[in-house]
This record gives structure tokens, sequence and C-alpha cells, in this order.
């Protein structure tokens, strides 16, 4: 375990003003991106679509890392450059999605738990090889009726903290990512409470296994209302709660914070960022770790055609360089507009 390139990895990731993007979308998640688009999910697709975000010109000033998955680490640019090596020469450091899917927790109807520990040590000296420098497990919480259970709650930190602890002793940095799912007619008084207990059972889990809190990133979700609940709170209201709840439960000793988007709107999910930073007074540099936030713009845009690559690249860049304002507290409504051509 090197400490020094584990601290000089999450240094680099929380670059003021910079956010990280998640491009590892599994095979079927991809599929139903695509599907979305009228573009059928083959590998070659896939490749040319990462290629496209990754080479998206002068992209390193607001993404500091991409989260790659197993099929896009061992893939290459149209240059014939691996990926990761590409990614690394424009000072973006590589990560590696290293979960194996969310798959339903026995005996507890609703829920997931996160699978993949098995020969985790094996594949994280392999991903090491290919230049993957961080790493990221998503458990997934849902929120209903009388769940999470405890034993949800229990066996998701638990897988998350042995993750963790693979990836320290092979020096790659784990991203903790306990997303609490946006679907529902839940209150975001009930997504607080949630998130509470679900970062609460992450960092007790995280200390039992001897995990360094220094050495991690945590990906949070948001304190939001339920996708189908009445009321939605607002930018405000959404800052205020989770910031309270990090603050009530993650170490001042972590070295960033950066959020999933979860389904929120590409402007919501700015501007919540934004509201945050404004807010100041955080422990830790918050930041952006998004998929679709970042690159619903650019998927619609590029449809598979090679004619609006450029387009789309500029879409892509522009939400980019958006989440690295609000990063900052820097972002406001009208620079969507002025800035919109890049
Ligand atoms: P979204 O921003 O689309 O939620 O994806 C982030 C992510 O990587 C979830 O694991």
């Amino acid at each position: 375990m090197d400490h020094a390139m584990l601290a000089h990895t999450a240094a680099t990731l929380m670059t003021a003003g910079k956010g990280l993007l998640a491009a590892d979308e599994s095979s079927a998640t991809a599929e139903k991106r695509f599907k979305s688009i009228g573009v059928e999910s083959t590998e070659a697709n896939r490749r040319a679509y990462r290629n496209l975000l990754f080479s998206t010109p002068y992209i390193e000033r607001f993404i500091s890392g991409v989260i790659l998955f197993d099929e896009t680490i061992r893939q290459k640019t149209d240059g014939g450059v691996p990926f990761a090596d590409y990614l690394a020469a424009k000072g973006i450091v590589p990560g590696i999605k290293v979960d194996r899917g969310a798959k339903d927790l026995a005996l507890c109807p609703g829920e997931k738990v996160t699978e993949g520990l098995d020969g985790l040590r094996e594949r994280l000296a392999d991903y090491f090889e290919l230049g993957a420098r961080f790493a990221k497990w998503r458990a997934v919480i849902a929120i209903g009726r009388d769940v999470p259970t405890h034993a949800c709650l229990e066996a998701n930190a638990h897988a998350l903290a042995r993750y963790a602890a693979l990836c320290q002793e092979a020096s790659i940095l784990p991203i903790i990512e306990p997303e609490v799912l946006l679907d529902g007619d839940h209150t975001i008084e009930r997504c607080e409470e949630v998130t509470e207990m679900a970062l609460r059972a992450t960092y007790t889990a995280l200390a039992m296994h001897r995990v360094s809190v220094e050495h991690t990133i945590l990906k949070a979700s948001m304190v939001v209302s339920g996708k189908d609940c009445a009321r939605v709170a607002g930018v405000d209201e959404v800052a205020e709660r989770t910031v309270r709840v990090l603050k009530r439960t993650v170490p001042a000793a972590q070295p960033g914070v950066v959020f999933l988007s979860g389904g929120q709107s590409d402007l919501d999910a700015t501007a919540h960022l934004n509201a945050m930073a404004v807010m100041k007074g955080s422990p830790w540099p918050l930041s952006f770790s998004y998929s679709r936030a970042l690159q619903n713009p650019a998927l619609r845009i590029w449809k598979g055609r090679v004619d609006q690559v450029r387009s789309a690249q500029t879409a892509f860049y522009h939400r980019a360089h958006m989440n690295g304002l609000a990063s900052e507290g820097k972002w406001h409504p009208g620079l969507e507009t002025e800035r919109a051509d890049g």
C-alpha cells in the first residue's frame, strides 16, 4: 500500500474547479442509453462514443478523472492509444468500476446488494497494470415502505468496506458510493433520514475494516425529494439538507466528496452543486462525478453520426464547464446561454 500515491490521486481528483466523468456504464446500461437515441449498442459504437467524450478538446480543464468500465479500459482511441494512457497523458486520472452490479438481496424484497468481491484482489492488480489509479463500487439503497432494512444497510456497508480495504492494499484509491435512490414518492425528510443511516453504516464498516478515510473519496447522492413526491424541494433546501447530513456523518479527514446525478435534470444537478459550494464551511471540497448530467446533451446530439461528433463534444464541454464552475460556487443560470457555444 503506497500512501503517497493514494494521497496524490485523491488530491489530483479533487483539484479545484474540476470533477469526475463517470463513463463506466455497464453493457446493460449502455444498451439502455443507446436505445434512447436509436443506436445499436455494439462494442464498436460504445468505443466510438467514449472516444468522442475523451477526445473533447480541453476537457481536462474541468475533468480530473474518468471512471471506465472493464471493456473501456481495454479499448483504444481512434489513433490506437489505450484510453487509460490517452487520459493520463492529458492529466486526467483513469479509474475503473470494479463492482459487478447490484443483485436482489435474498429475503429482502425490493432491496439490492452489490456483488463483486470474489477475485477482486487479482482484478485490482490487473487494473493497476492497465493504468487505473482509482476505483468505484456502487451500493444502491432504495427507499420504500419498511425499506431500507438493517440487513440491506449492513450488507452494502460491509461490501463497500471490504472493497475499499482491497483497493488501498493495491494502492488504488477507492471511491465509496452508497447511492440512495431517487425513485419513489417519499419526502425529502425521509431521504435525509435514509441518507444519514446509509452513511453512518458505511463509515462504521470502513472503520471496522481498518480503511484509512484519508485515502478514500465519497461519492454521495444528494438529499432530494422522491421522484414522485408531491412536494419538490427547492435548490437551497436540497443544498442545506445534503450538507447537513454529510457534516453529521462524514469525517473531516475525508479528502473530498463528489456527487452522482442520479436521474436529476442536468440543470438541477448543476444548480444543487453550486448552491452547496456557495454555502462554504464544508470541511471537504465538493465536486461532481456525473454520468447522465454530463453526457445527456452530447448523447442526444451524437446519435451515432460521425458528422455530429464536434457538436456533441461542444455540448459535453459545456456541461463539464458549467459543473466545474458550480463546484466553486461560480455558476449562475445566465451562463448556460452565454457560454453555450463553448
Ligand atoms: P449518474 O450521474 O448518471 O447518476 O451516474 C453516476 C454514477 O456513476 C452512478 O454510479
